[in-house]
């Protein structure tokens, strides 16, 4: 089986963290969003992911060049020389998708995090027998999502619309779908979107139909979701695999931390923390609701919540960081600093208190 992700768009909503990657490569619970995916697709079979991008391809191939060898997964890349929406790059990819078996494939939004059951989504696309699936969840608001309303006994999907300006219904399209190849005949080689232009007319035809994912679901693509995407995606680690998360008395519930990270005494850490590859987490730091990425060093009874600390920056002793702080990569926080809501661009050094949310040039 084949899947497409789609990696296009800046990523500007979490931004500064993407001003040094790619939104995909950026890291999720200790490891590039986009490895959540793959690792995933690479369990129900797929065999060959098509990256569709639309900027920065060389930083994308040759960060996942590594990864491809080591999973077994073979990823190539159809670039676009401009944005082509959410469908057009599957018009675009159309011959890497069609290897004639004439077996449905995936497509991904790259921005989402859930427990992917796409094993259960391929027994309900052979199920209805209609010509693609999606998954849809249910969210308290609807409007900043496509909305999708369906028979809740046989999935039919009456009706999909895109951020809907009155209120359709609560279930939304979580971005994970499987299509038949016929669905790229309805698609043309230019910019378009599968939810506003593709998936409405397939619905009318009753050949598209949803099933609603079990377990959690996020769209990651900005802080404060990030944060509440990690305490999901931790409670349902400690279901599936507790042995991954950390323990010990000086853990707080669900705490994820790399074995290469070294963490000194009388820290207190968590709930909700992933510690990336390398850190060094000194004595008596506070971390709690926050991701510290890889090569990160929080100094001495440093005090670290509701934020995420990019790679290889480094918080200074007793510096009290809180309050959705996102450090780009390689920002260096002083000693005894306070930052409240900072977002901190790249390569910075700050020297004095961030006193109210702002960003820091
Ligand atoms: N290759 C490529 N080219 N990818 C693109 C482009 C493009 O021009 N534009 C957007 N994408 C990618 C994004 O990177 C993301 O992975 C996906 O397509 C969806 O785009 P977003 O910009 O994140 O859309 P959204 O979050 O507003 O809405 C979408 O996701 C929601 C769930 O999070 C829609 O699919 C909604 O229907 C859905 O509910
Ligand atoms: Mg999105």
């Amino acid at each position: 089986m084949k899947a497409l992700i789609l990696v296009g768009g800046f990523g500007t909503r979490l931004r500064p963290l993407t001003l040094s990657l790619p939104k995909p490569l950026v890291d999720f619970a200790n490891k590039p969003m986009i490895f959540h995916q793959i690792e995933a697709l690479k369990a129900v079979g797929v065999t060959e992911v098509v990256l569709a991008i639309s900027y920065q391809p060389e930083v994308m191939l040759s960060f996942l060049k590594d990864f491809e060898a080591k999973l077994g997964v073979k990823i190539t890349c159809s670039q676009e020389r401009e944005p082509m929406g959410t469908a057009g790059p599957l018009a675009l990819a159309r011959d890497k998708l069609l290897d004639g078996s004439g077996e449905p494939f995936f497509v991904l939004n790259s921005d989402v995090i859930c427990e992917y059951p796409l094993e259960q989504m391929i027994a309900f696309h052979k199920q209805h027998k209609g010509e693609a699936s999606i998954m849809v969840t249910q969210v308290d608001e609807p409007s900043k999502y496509g909305v999708v309303v369906l028979d809740e006994d046989t999935g039919l999907v009456h009706r999909f619309v895109e951020k809907p300006q009155t209120f359709v219904g609560n279930k939304i399209n979580a971005g994970v779908y499987l299509l038949n190849p016929s669905v790229l005949d309805r698609i043309e080689l230019r910019p378009t979107s599968i939810e506003k232009e593709v998936f409405p007319g397939i619905a009318q035809e009753k050949q598209l139909f949803a099933m609603v994912l079990p377990g959690f679901w996020m769209d990651i693509g900005q802080p404060k979701d990030y944060i509440t995407g990690l305490q999901l995606y931790l409670e349902s680690l400690r279901k599936k695999s507790p042995e991954k998360l950390a323990s010990g008395s000086n853990v707080v519930d669900n705490v994820i931390i790399d074995e290469s990270a070294s963490i000194g005494q009388g820290c207190l850490l968590g709930p909700d923390v992933s510690i990336g590859q390398g850190c060094v987490i000194e004595d008596g730091v506070r971390l709690k609701h926050c991701t510290v990425m890889r090569g990160v060093r929080i100094k001495k009874h440093a005090c670290v919540s509701w934020s995420i600390i990019g790679w290889h920056s480094t918080v200074g002793q007793w510096a009290r960081v809180e309050n959705m702080t996102v450090l780009g990569e390689d920002v260096h926080v002083s000693d005894e600093i306070y930052s409240n809501g900072g977002v901190v661009l790249p390569h910075k050094e700050i020297k004095a208190n961030i006193m109210k949310p702002e960003i820091v040039m």
